[in-house]
């Protein structure tokens, strides 16, 4: 079955979503994502890549399911964070994909350059959109960016993708700039967004206040924080 299919399933069955780095195991999943979502998705190459030797670079996942009780290095289980996630319905037959590694719902990624951090990417499983995974991925960046001492966060959006544009501007992102004929695949400009400095109060005070509606939204009490000394290289986190 493909995991395109589960949106179309509406039964009674509920899980967990959590928050986990991205390992290379999970990059099949991530490219399902990636050709759903995007005109000109990032190869597995790419995020092998990424995965493997750039160390300036953060990639996370958002999986359906129960965190295991599997070894684990200490900093890498305290970085897992499930909580009920009791708005999907899922089918009896994604238990296969559980039973190996949970359902990838959603990923994300940035860069530190410097002091500013770059969204690269953010998608969310089709049949799994608009149920607050786009914003859970989003938490899991700000927690990584306050994490790596970043003083802000930019990213760039199709000019066309006003949906994403809202997810952005309801947490902080204001549009700075253009840069035209962006995008190769049809020449649509992207717009420059970027946040405030992320220790501003206005910042600190939006985010929490973002953190607090999407608990009530998820149903949980709140949306715990990745815990200091979170990194995501690949070889730190094995
Ligand atoms: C953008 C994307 C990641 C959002 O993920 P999501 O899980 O559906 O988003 P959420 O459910 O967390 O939405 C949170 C907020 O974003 C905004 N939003 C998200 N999708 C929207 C849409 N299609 N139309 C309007 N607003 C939208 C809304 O403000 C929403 O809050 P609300 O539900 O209270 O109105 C997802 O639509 C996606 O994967 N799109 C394709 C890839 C993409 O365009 N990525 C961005 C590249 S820059």
């Amino acid at each position: 079955m493909s995991a395109n299919n589960l949106g179309a399933w509406a039964g009674g069955w509920v899980t967990a979503v959590y928050l986990d780095f991205m390992r290379l195991e999970d990059l099949d999943q991530v490219a399902e994502i990636e050709r759903e979502a995007f005109s000109m998705p990032w190869p597995s190459s790419a995020y092998r890549r990424e995965l493997r030797t750039n160390k300036n670079a953060f990639y996370i996942v958002a999986r359906l399911g129960t965190p295991r009780n599997e070894k684990l290095s200490p900093s890498y289980a305290l970085l897992r964070r499930p909580f009920p996630f009791s708005l999907i319905p899922h089918p009896p037959s994604v238990e296969h994909y559980l039973s190996q590694r949970d359902l990838i719902v959603g990923h994300t990624g940035l860069w530190r350059l410097a002091d500013q951090a770059h969204i690269t990417t953010i998608a969310v499983r089709q049949s799994y959109r608009r149920h607050g995974v786009g914003e859970l991925l989003l938490t899991g960046i700000f927690d990584i960016t306050y994490n790596i001492g970043s003083e802000a966060v930019t990213l760039e959006v199709r000019k066309s993708n006003t949906g994403a544009q809202r997810l952005y501007i309801k947490y902080g992102f204001h549009q700075v700039g253009i840069r035209p004929r962006y995008y190769s695949d049809n020449n649509e400009d992207a717009i420059i967004m970027w946040t405030d400095a992320l220790n501003s109060e206005s910042m600190r005070t939006l985010l929490a206040q973002r953190r607090t509606e999407l608990a009530a939204k998820l149903g949980i009490p709140e949306i715990p924080e990745w815990l200091p000394g979170a990194r995501a290289s690949t070889e730190e986190r094995r």
